[in-house]
């Protein structure tokens, strides 16, 4: 009886790491995947703060709008507008030159 148990439990431990083995490469290709899509907190504090700022004396601009230079003297002007510090402009410059 106590074999049976234990042959049974060998039995799923050996299913499940074959099972496991198997969708290892699917698991690896979502995450290198997901990794260029997904935004880094410093980015979406970015995005935060363009989204509360950026709209009050006009639409929001699309980013993809500008280029990163082009952004560049924008971001220094409209900073000022904002009365946002360096940190912040620099952070809403990283989201809206993120490409
Ligand atoms: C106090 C009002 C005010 C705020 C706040 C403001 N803007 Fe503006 N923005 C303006 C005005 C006025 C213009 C158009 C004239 C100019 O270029 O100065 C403008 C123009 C722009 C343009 C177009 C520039 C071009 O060359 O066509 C962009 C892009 C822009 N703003 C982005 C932003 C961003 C990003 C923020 C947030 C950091 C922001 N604005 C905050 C007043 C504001």
């Amino acid at each position: 009886m106590k074999y049976k148990v234990v042959a049974l439990a060998l039995l799923s431990v050996i299913i499940y790491s074959c099972a496991s083995k198997s969708s290892v490469p699917t698991t690896a290709a979502t995450k290198t995947e997901s990794a260029s899509t997904v935004m880094t907190a410093e980015l979406a504090e970015g995005k935060m703060l363009y989204e509360n700022n950026c709209a009050k004396c006009h639409k929001l601009y699309d980013p993809k709008g500008f280029s990163a230079q082009e952004w560049k003297p924008i971001m220094d002007k409209m900073q000022k507008k904002a009365h946002l510090d360096d940190a912040q402009g620099l952070k809403i410059y990283n989201y809206v030159t993120m490409k």
